[in-house]
């Protein structure tokens, strides 16, 4: 057996969950061992769909796929198909992908694959919690086979990107956010607030996209709409926030400044629903649970993005 470390991958593909898939496949000591899909940028049905092409562009039609739950726990959510897309991926029209989901449901093979690699699993989250959130209902005892959980999601001085104070993660399921930060001793957490700390410049990003290599000419192609309308609306910058998360999971020594601290997600109010709550001076007596990444090396950031898109 390999001993790379396990990496099962929860995501919402979703331009910027296809960066940061990339640069997991790319990485030497990480070995994917699925992707878990959720609905949440958009339907699952395109999550699911950009999720096999991603595999089958990067010649990794070995990895399986497993579809999850369709919508949120609770409460019915908006997408975000006017960020990435209506299909997710910058409706480019590309060719259905040869292979299809697994029959078996996401929330059950994460539990089978944290039995499998029990205490070595790194569990990577780049979407709404949900399919987390039905496994942990399933069996509360997940927490202990993982060794390490890296989330994308929330903003830790609520500084939100989809309501003045959520992140669009957790805005999308709250519900599941809140019983995946109850049951979780430690989350590694990179926040949109991080996102924005850690930007790329559109020009860089136009010039990596160059590349001679099919993955970088498929990622051009998707992300094309989103980063025209991240020009429009945000400037001379472009914020990837599942890539800046996979590389806090992939190379943690990368990390500069970091803060553990209480964190509680926001289930009502009428402005703060999906929030997450960081208790920053530690007044409620709760236990510090979640290390939140604050800022991360820049240049090693972008040389993984680069690495991940030029390789064939
Ligand atoms: C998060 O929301 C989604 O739109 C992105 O894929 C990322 O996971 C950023 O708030
Ligand atoms: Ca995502």
């Amino acid at each position: 057996m390999s001993d790379r470390i396990p990496l099962l991958i929860d995501t919402d593909p979703g331009v910027d969950d296809a960066l940061a898939l990339l640069m997991a496949f790319n990485d030497q000591r990480h070995e994917v061992i699925g992707l878990t899909i959720a609905a949440g940028n958009v339907g699952l049905k395109h999550t699911v769909r950009n999720a096999l092409k991603l595999c089958e562009i990067s010649g990794r039609g070995d990895i399986p796929v497993f579809a999850g739950a369709p919508e949120p726990l609770l409460h019915p959510a908006p997408d975000a198909g006017y960020v990435h897309g209506q299909d997710g991926f910058g409706d480019i029209g590309y060719d259905a992908p040869a292979k299809q989901a697994e029959t078996e449901h996401a929330a059950l093979a994460i539990l089978r694959l944290s039995h499998q690699h029990a205490g070595k699993l790194t569990l990577v989250a780049l979407g709404p919690l949900t399919n987390i959130a039905l496994a942990l209902k399933l069996d509360p005892t997940l927490p202990r086979r993982v060794a390490r959980f890296v989330v994308m999601g929330g903003a830790v001085t609520a500084h939100g990107n989809i309501t003045p104070a959520a992140e669009f993660n957790f805005y999308f399921d709250p519900e599941a956010a809140h019983l995946v930060f109850e049951a979780f001793e430690r989350i590694e957490l990179a926040d949109w607030e991080a996102t924005i700390a850690h930007g790329l410049h559109h020009e860089r990003v136009a010039d990596w996209l160059r590349a001679d290599s099919d993955r970088a000419r498929f990622y051009a192609g998707i992300s094309e709409k989103t980063r025209l309308w991240s020009i429009d609306r945000r400037g001379d910058y472009w914020y990837a926030a599942d890539a800046l998360a996979m590389a806090f999971a992939l190379a943690p020594e990368g990390t500069l400044e970091r803060a553990l601290r209480p964190l509680a997600i926001e289930l009502e109010g009428a402005h703060s629903r999906g929030a997450s709550v960081v208790d920053w001076r530690r007044e409620g007596g709760q236990p510090d649970k979640v290390d939140i990444l604050l800022k991360y090396d820049q240049e090693r950031f972008e040389a993984l993005i680069q690495a991940a898109l030029a390789a064939r």
